[in-house]
């Protein structure tokens, strides 16, 4: 191996340095900035985190203040980044559409980024904050075959996102339906929460390493978003719900819990296991508990919520999970509260993206902040063949 390790999947390599997002895998700890998940979860609102996570303490009610309104500010999209949407077909999945669009925005912010500059730097973050509900909500509109909805500075960040999904009208429809309920609202500002960072996972490390080489930072971000879509990742929420309904009922999970066990057949119990997490994953527990208040606040009752207590239940009982540490993770749950909030399930993904704009973009601030930063430069173990000649075509 020479001067270095074989490390397949960075399973023990420390690539940064980071004073943003603290876990301790064994004991199910989750801390941002310090501050315990929980606490956060239960008292704060999105971009309360989103300003810790980015500057390093919580905001005071002023700067709070001022932040919601840059945030609110700098939701609106300019006109012709809208039109990129009808170069989409109606059925392309909105992650597709996610990956593009913040992609081109680096094609219309580009004249006052100087990623040299902190206070430039800082536009360019709150301008993604901002702008990723309203870009998401844009993508669902067209695959429904909707007009857009424009932000509206009057309403929360979670309360303007919803509105931006389903008003009917151009606008005031918020509150009209049921999803103005402040205890929904409430919901979805917790697993903005959850999702808002979670140290070097795949996306936010490939958001770092796009970023070492001085790339554009929304390019950077919407490399980050292409990473987060994959089932091993934030892909899990939506394959999640599509594995129960695959499942159907609870009489058909032992036949599952079997499939998952064995190595040749390639079904997983998505939203089980975690790369960190080898107890519980404190976001899961979170997420489980506000699932039973979303459904009794809503009088419903999800079969699916009953087929994943029951699948849960199942799995933790089971040889194969206990010895393998696998436990629900934060999207084993996460789509049955997406559900009851009316979100489609392809715009699940979309969601954890939403939340984790603000990690992704603490993560690149705080590598630019670095006096140095050396551009990420994995190496390998060759495995090919060795030094061979040349043969011409005719002759192989
Ligand atoms: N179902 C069945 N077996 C599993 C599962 C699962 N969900 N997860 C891991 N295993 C087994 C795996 O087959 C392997 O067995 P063996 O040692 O006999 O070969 C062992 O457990 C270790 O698995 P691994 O894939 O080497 O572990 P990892 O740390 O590389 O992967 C993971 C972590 C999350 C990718 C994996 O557990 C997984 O694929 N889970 C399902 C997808 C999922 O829920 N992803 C969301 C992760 S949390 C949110 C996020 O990061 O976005």
């Amino acid at each position: 191996l020479g001067c270095f390790t074989y490390d397949p999947g960075f399973i023990a390599t420390a690539a940064c340095k980071s004073k943003i997002t603290y876990i301790d895998g064994d004991n199910g700890i989750l801390l941002y900035r310090g501050y315990p998940i929980e606490q956060l979860a239960e008292n704060c609102e999105f971009t309360e985190v989103a300003y810790l996570l980015m500057n390093g303490e919580l905001p005071d009610a002023t700067q709070l203040r001022d932040f919601n309104e840059e945030i609110s500010d700098r939701a609106i999209i300019h006109e012709a980044l809208r039109k990129f949407f009808d170069g989409f077909h109606y059925d392309a999945h909105p992650m597709a559409m996610l990956v593009g669009v913040v992609g081109s925005l680096s094609a219309f912010y580009h004249s006052d980024l100087n990623i040299k500059d902190p206070a430039s730097r800082i536009i360019c973050a709150t301008r993604l904050i901002g702008k990723m509900p309203t870009i998401a909500a844009a993508s669902y509109r067209h695959s429904i075959g909707r007009p857009f909805v424009y932000p509206r500075m009057d309403l929360s960040y979670c309360e303007n996102f919803l509105n931006m999904m389903f008003s009917r009208s151009s606008q005031n429809y918020i509150d009209q339906e049921h999803y103005i309920d402040p205890n929904l609202v409430k919901a979805l500002n917790l697993l903005f929460i959850l999702h808002a960072d979670h140290e070097q996972n795949a996306s936010t490390s490939t958001v770092r390493m796009a970023g070492s080489t001085g790339a554009n930072p929304y390019a950077c971000v919407a490399a980050g978003i292409a990473a987060l879509w994959g089932p091993a990742h934030g892909g899990a929420n939506e394959a999640v719900l599509n594995m129960l309904a695959q499942i159907g009922s609870v009489e058909n999970v032992p036949k599952y819990i079997a499939k998952a066990k064995d190595h040749d057949d390639p079904f997983r119990l998505m939203g089980f296991g975690h790369r960190v997490y080898k107890n519980f994953d404190p976001r899961a527990t979170i997420i489980r508990k506000t699932c039973y208040e979303v459904l009794s606040r809503t009088n419903t009752s999800d079969p699916l919520f009953e087929l994943a207590l029951a699948l849960e239940e199942y799995a933790l009982k089971d040889e194969y999970f206990i010895e393998k540490k696998l436990y629900p993770n934060v999207d084993f749950y996460s789509g049955i509260i997406y559900k009851a909030l009316h979100i489609p399930v392809e715009m699940f993904t979309v969601m954890f993206a939403i939340a984790r704009t603000a990690g992704w973009i603490s993560h690149w601030l705080e590598m630019m902040e670095e006096p140095t930063t050396p551009i990420s430069r994995p190496r390998q173990l060759y495995v090919g063949p060795p030094r061979r000649d040349y043969v011409a075509i005719n002759n192989r």
